[in-house]
C-alpha cells in the first residue's frame, strides 16, 4: 500500500506508472502516477531571454535505468551523456547515475515549453521541467501632457513599458509620496506585453522641480525607471521689508520700503499703491522700491505692493504710523551721548594718570641707572640726591653722562 502523500509527485511522475496504479486504488488511481523505488524529479525553470537555463533530472535509488533529455517536440536532447540534437547551446553539466544536468545558454521566447526527463524503466517514468522566458520591458517611457502646469491645476502622466513577458507593473511615486495610477495591458502578437500607466493629480507651488518617478516592477529587470520633473508656475509671493528706517518711524524721517515678489515665471509687474488714499505726491518709486522723504503723520496708512505674473496677482500690505518727531529726542539717544562722554572721559582720565606715573617712574629709573654706575654715590638718601652726590663728589663725570643721556 501506498500512503496518499505521494500524490505530490503527480507533477513530477510520469502518467506512464498509471497501470499499476490502478489496480491498486481504483479512485485515486489517476492521482498516483508513480513507479516503486524510483523516482524521477525535476523543476520548473524561468529563465531571463539570452541567459542561461539548467535543466537536471534526478532520480533517487536508480537501478541503472537510462535517462534522457527531450525537448518540447519530443526530440532527444541528451540520451545519457550523448547529445544526438545538434544544438550546441544544450551543454551537459553533470551526468552520474543519479542526475543529468544539462545546460541551455542564450534562451530565447522559442525555447519556452515543457521539457521532458524520461527514465527507462517499465513502464518508462517522466517528469516535466517547465522552462519559462522572461522578457524584460525596454526602457520605460514616460510623457506628460504639458510642459509645464499652473498651481491648482490637474496635470497627467503617462508612463509605457513595452515588450515585456511577463507583463511589467507600473508604480508612481512624487518625491517621497506614492501616486496611484491606472493601468492598461496589452498584449501584442507574440505574446509580449505593453503596460501603460497614468498618473492625474492637482499641482501645487511646492510640486515645482520635483521629480515623478515611473518605477518598473519585473521578474527580469531592477531598478528600471524613468523620471521626469515638474513644472509649475505659480502666482508671486509678495514681502514687503523696510530698509529704512531701523526703528521707528517719527516725523520728518525717510521711509525706504522694498518689495520683495517672487514668483514663476517671474513677476513683470510691480505697483506701489496707497488703500484708500493717495500715495503722498513727492513719493518716488524706484524698481521695486518706495521711497518717502521728510514723514509727515498725514503719510500714515496702507501702503500695498502688488505683483502680478501670467499666473495671477498678489499683494504686501505695510502700515505707516508716524510717530512724534519729539519723541526722537527722548531719553535713549541722550543717555547713549551722555554714557559715552563719561566713558571717554574716565578713559582719558586713566590715560593721564597713567602717562604721569609712568614718566615719573621712568625718570627715576635713569637716574637710579646713573646711581649704580657712580661709585661716589653709596650714601645717598635716594636718587635724586645720588645724582648731586655723583656730580658734585667725583671727576669721572664722563661715564656717568653717558649713561644719563
Ligand atoms: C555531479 O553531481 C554529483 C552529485 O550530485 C556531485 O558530487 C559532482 O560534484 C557533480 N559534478 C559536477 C562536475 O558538477
Ligand atoms: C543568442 O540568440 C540570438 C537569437 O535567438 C542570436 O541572435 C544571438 O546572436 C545569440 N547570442 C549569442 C551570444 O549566442
Ligand atoms: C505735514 O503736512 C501738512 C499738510 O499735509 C503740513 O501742513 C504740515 O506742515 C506738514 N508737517 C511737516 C512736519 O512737514
Ligand atoms: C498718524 O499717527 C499719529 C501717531 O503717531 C497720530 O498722532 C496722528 O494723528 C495720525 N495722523 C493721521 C492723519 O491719522
Amino acid at each position: 500500500m501506498k500512503p496518499l502523500k505521494q500524490v505530490s509527485n503527480m507533477a513530477i511522475t510520469g502518467s506512464g506508472s498509471l497501470a499499476i496504479s490502478l489496480c491498486v486504488f481504483v479512485i485515486s488511481a489517476a492521482f498516483l502516477p508513480k513507479v516503486e523505488g524510483q523516482n524521477l524529479a525535476t523543476d520548473n525553470i524561468s529563465v531571463i531571454e539570452g541567459e542561461m537555463a539548467t535543466i537536471s533530472c534526478r532520480v533517487k535509488n536508480n537501478d541503472d535505468s537510462v535517462i534522457q533529455l527531450l525537448n518540447p517536440n519530443r526530440q532527444t536532447i541528451y540520451f545519457k551523456d550523448v547529445r544526438p540534437l545538434k544544438d550546441s547551446r544544450f551543454q551537459l553539466v553533470n551526468f552520474t547515475d543519479n542526475e543529468l544536468r544539462v545546460s541551455l545558454s542564450n534562451v530565447s521566447l522559442s525555447d519556452e515549453g515543457r521539457y521532458v526527463c524520461q527514465l527507462y524503466t517499465d513502464p518508462p517514468q517522466e517528469a516535466y521541467a517547465d522552462i519559462t522566458v522572461l522578457v524584460p520591458p525596454g526602457s520605460p517611457i514616460i510623457e506628460s501632457r504639458e510642459e509645464v502646469v499652473s498651481e491648482g491645476n490637474e496635470t497627467e502622466l503617462t508612463c509605457t513599458a513595452i515588450g515585456s513577458k511577463p507583463a511589467a507593473s507600473i508604480r508612481w511615486m512624487k518625491g517621497e509620496e506614492e501616486l496611484t495610477g491606472d493601468a492598461a495591458v496589452e498584449e501584442t502578437y507574440d505574446r509580449m506585453f505593453t503596460v501603460t500607466s497614468r498618473v492625474r493629480f492637482s499641482v501645487t507651488k511646492e510640486d515645482d522641480g520635483v521629480p515623478v518617478d515611473c518605477i518598473i516592477d519585473h521578474p527580469a529587470a531592477k531598478d528600471l525607471l524613468a523620471q521626469r520633473h515638474l513644472e509649475v508656475l505659480y502666482k508671486p509671493e509678495v514681502k514687503i521689508v523696510v530698509t529704512y528706517p531701523e526703528g521707528l518711524t517719527r516725523e520728518g524721517d525717510n521711509l525706504d520700503l522694498t518689495c520683495i515678489a517672487e514668483g514663476k515665471p517671474h513677476p513683470h509687474q510691480i505697483n506701489w499703491l496707497r488703500v484708500d488714499e493717495e500715495v503722498p505726491p513727492h513719493a518716488v518709486v524706484t524698481g521695486s522700491d518706495l521711497y518717502i522723504e521728510n514723514l509727515n503723520k498725514s503719510y500714515n496708512g496702507t501702503y500695498r505692493c502688488v505683483a502680478s505674473n501670467a499666473v495671477g496677482e498678489a499683494y504686501d500690505d505695510y502700515i505707516l504710523y508716524v510717530y512724534d518727531s519729539r519723541a526722537g529726542e527722548g531719553a535713549p539717544q541722550k543717555i547713549d551721548h551722555a554714557v559715552i562722554g563719561g566713558v571717554v572721559a574716565v578713559v582719558m582720565f586713566a590715560i593721564l594718570c597713567a602717562l604721569i606715573v609712568l614718566g615719573r617712574y621712568f625718570a627715576r629709573h635713569k637716574v637710579f641707572f646713573c646711581y649704580e654706575w657712580t661709585k661716589g654715590a653709596d650714601d645717598a638718601a635716594d636718587a635724586d640726591t645720588a645724582i648731586i652726590n655723583a656730580e658734585g663728589g667725583h671727576n669721572n663725570t664722563d661715564e656717568k653722562k653717558e649713561y644719563y643721556i
